[in-house]
């Protein structure tokens, strides 16, 4: 079957069979194509309270369909390719930020959505990159233990300067990888174009940026801009969706590094056959760590 075909049958099982299919704006064209729903990991958690089918397939990595489960214990959750992970979500054990907390006994312990369940159950509130200012400022506590990501914490930190956030040395190895030199070059390419950057870049990086925000808040900027120029500084993929949804404007990669192999893991095939037989692909917590963890998930929703 050529791609057409693939997401024509797609199309077709997923409404015999009553399934919803969410996706992450990092998984590539033709997967959002044809999702019902496309978001950042923050509208994806709010999506997860509101379907209806008993089915849900997460196109995106290994936290989000955990995010699903917790938030909808009843639902089969399943992942086209179940090896897909975030790394930065494996990053620290649960063990790790215990002993870390001992040492900040008053820090409020906010998680980035990146991380896996078990660890969220030992957590006060997530965050993702379009709340974490917003919840950050509103909590009661100065003391702000922020995990795993010190970019995004540098950037909630800088944002929210009445808080001491205190940081680990955790982050995307994606973002991260890019440097204040990559920007420099990509201005001098195209010297028009708005910067547009996600927060889990580094700070030397994110202060160069016109715009910073999550993935989401990148296309709607761009959407709604007059101006016709942007370079991309989040994963690849967002430029693309872009040069396809905007015709009239261009779309720069910062960088072709900018590449989530773990976001690409995902194919048309694989979700073709999840839809044919999920076996093997079920995302399975059990109930105390659904219980604990939905916690400061269910918190980030109410602040958010
Ligand atoms: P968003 O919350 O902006 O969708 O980001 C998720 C992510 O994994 C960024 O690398
Ligand atoms: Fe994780 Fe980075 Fe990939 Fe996002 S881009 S899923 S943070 S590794």
């Amino acid at each position: 079957m050529n791609t057409r075909e693939l997401q024509e049958e797609i199309i077709k099982l997923k409404k015999e069979k009553n399934i919803c299919i969410l996706a992450h704006s990092y998984q590539s064209r033709p997967i959002v194509e044809i999702a019902d729903y496309v978001g950042d990991s923050f509208q994806l958690s709010q999506m997860a309270t509101k379907v209806d089918a008993d089915t849900v397939i997460m196109c995106g990595v290994r936290f989000m369909a955990e995010t699903v489960k917790i938030l909808s214990p009843e639902k089969t959750v399943l992942m086209p390719n179940i090896t897909a992970g975030c790394p930065m979500a494996e990053q620290m054990s649960p063990e790790y930020i215990e002993s870390v907390k001992k040492k900040h006994p008053e820090a409020t312990v906010v998680a980035y959505i990146n991380t896996t369940a078990a660890l969220k159950t030992i957590c006060d509130v997530c965050v993702t990159s379009a709340s974490a200012v917003k919840i950050v400022s509103e909590l009661p506590g100065k003391d702000i233990l922020f995990i795993p990501d010190c970019n995004l914490g540098s950037y909630v930190a800088h944002k929210v300067p009445e808080k001491n956030v205190i940081l680990l040395n955790g982050g995307c190895p994606v973002h991260a990888a890019m440097t204040a030199q990559d920007v420099i070059e990509a201005k001098k390419l195209h010297p028009n174009a708005l910067f547009l950057v996600h927060p889990e870049c580094k700070p030397e990086v994110v202060e160069q940026a016109d715009f910073v925000g999550s993935t989401t808040a990148i296309m709607k900027f761009a959407q709604e801009s007059d101006a016709t120029e942007f370079i991309i500084g989040t994963e690849i993929s967002i430029a693309e969706h872009l040069a396809c949804d905007c015709p009239g404007k261009q779309f720069y990669q910062l960088s072709s590094r900018l590449l989530c192999n773990d976001m690409k893991a995902t194919t048309l095939v694989d979700l073709y056959n999840t839809l044919l037989d999920g076996t093997g692909k079920e995302i399975n917590l059990d109930k105390d760590t659904i219980v604990k963890a939905r916690v400061c998930i269910d918190k980030m929703l109410e602040l958010g």
